[in-house]
C-alpha cells in the first residue's frame, strides 16, 4: 500500500474500497478488502450502507485507528444547513466517534454554509479531514474566505473515457489531493477494449490493474468498487509496475469526454 499526506498532515491510501450500490454485499465485500490489505473504505450516508461499512470494520478485529474512512454529506442535507446533525447521525450508524475524511457530497445550493459548519466539526475532532466531491475549479473558487479552511481533498469522475484534466489540473493547482471515483467507468468497458487488451498483455496485468496504475501515476487516489473477492484482490495490484511515458499517452488518447455521472453544474438531485 502506498500512502499520501493531505496538507494537514494525514495520510491517506492511495487505492480505497468504493462501496456504492454494494446492497447487502457491503459488510462482506468490506472484509474481504480488509483481508486483502486495504485500509481506505468510501461509503456515504446516500448509499444506505454506513452500518455494515461499521459492522465490517468492527469484526476485521482491526484497529479502528489504522483504517481510513470517508463519508458524506447528501445534497438535502446540504439545501437544509444540516451538516452537524447529518455527520452524527452517519456517526452513529457507522458505530464510530469520528471519521477520516468527511465530503460534501455534491455542490448543491448551501453548500458554502456547509463548508462552514463542516470546517467547526472538523476543529471540534469529529473529523480529521474535510473536503469535497464534484466541485469544480469555480465550486473551489467559492469556498475561499468562507472558513479557516480548504478542501484537503475533491472525489470526482474520472476514468480513461472522461479523464477529466481540468478539474485534475485545478485541484492540483490548489495543493488538493485529488480522489478519482468511478476510475474503472464502471466496469464498462474493461473486456472489449483492445488498447487495454494490448497494454494488459504488454505488463502482465489485467485491464483494470492498467487503469488504476494510469491513475496513480496522474497523481489520483482510486476506490474502485467490486463486491467480488478475487476482483477486490486483482485491484491491489497496481503498485508493483510503472506505465511507460508512451503508454500512459495512449491511454490519455481514450478521453471521450463522456460522463458516467451527474454533471456538477446541472444536478438533477
Ligand atoms: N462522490 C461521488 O459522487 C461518487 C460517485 C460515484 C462513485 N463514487 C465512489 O466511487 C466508487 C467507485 O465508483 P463506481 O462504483 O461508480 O465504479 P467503478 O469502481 O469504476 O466500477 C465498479 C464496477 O466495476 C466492476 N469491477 C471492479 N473491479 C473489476 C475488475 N478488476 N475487473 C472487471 N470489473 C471490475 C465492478 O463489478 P463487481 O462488483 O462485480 O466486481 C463494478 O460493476 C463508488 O463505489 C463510490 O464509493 C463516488
Amino acid at each position: 500500500m502506498e500512502w499520501i499526506q493531505l496538507e494537514n498532515g494525514v495520510k491517506m491510501p492511495k487505492l480505497g474500497l468504493g462501496v456504492w450500490r454494494s446492497g447487502d454485499r457491503t459488510e462482506q465485500s468490506v472484509l474481504w478488502a480488509l483481508e486483502a490489505g486495504y485500509r481506505h473504505i468510501d461509503t456515504a450516508a446516500m448509499y444506505g450502507n454506513e452500518d455494515a461499512v461499521g459492522r465490517a470494520i468492527k469484526k476485521s478485529g482491526i484497529s479502528r485507528e489504522d483504517i481510513f474512512v470517508t463519508t458524506k454529506l447528501w445534497t438535502d442535507d446540504v439545501r437544509r444547513g444540516r451538516a452537524r446533525e447529518a455527520l452524527m447521525e452517519s456517526l452513529a450508524r457507522l458505530g464510530m466517534d469520528y471519521v477520516d475524511l468527511y465530503l460534501i457530497h455534491w455542490p448543491a445550493e448551501g453548500y458554502q454554509k456547509a463548508w462552514e459548519d463542516m470546517t467547526d466539526l472538523y476543529h471540534e475532532g469529529w473529523c480529521r479531514a474535510i473536503g469535497v466531491a464534484n466541485f469544480e475549479a469555480d465550486h473551489l473558487d467559492a469556498l475561499q474566505g468562507v472558513s479557516d479552511m480548504k478542501p484537503l481533498v475533491d472525489q470526482f469522475e474520472s476514468h480513461p473515457g472522461f479523464a477529466n484534466q481540468a478539474v485534475l489540473d485545478a485541484v492540483l493547482a490548489r495543493h488538493i489531493v485529488p480522489v478519482a471515483y468511478s476510475p474503472l467507468g464502471k466496469g464498462k468497458d474493461l473486456a472489449g477494449n483492445a488498447v487495454l487488451a494490448a497494454l494488459a498483455r504488454k505488463y502482465g496485468k489485467t485491464p483494470a490493474q492498467i487503469v488504476l496504475r494510469w491513475e496513480l501515476q496522474r497523481g489520483l487516489v482510486v476506490i474502485p468498487k467490486s463486491s467480488n473477492r478475487e476482483r477486490i484482490r486483482e485491484n491491489t495490484g497496481i503498485f508493483d509496475f510503472k506505465l511507460r511515458r508512451k503508454d500512459m499517452e495512449a491511454m490519455n488518447a481514450m478521453d471521450t469526454g463522456t460522463r458516467l455521472s451527474a454533471d456538477p453544474h446541472h444536478l438533477p438531485f
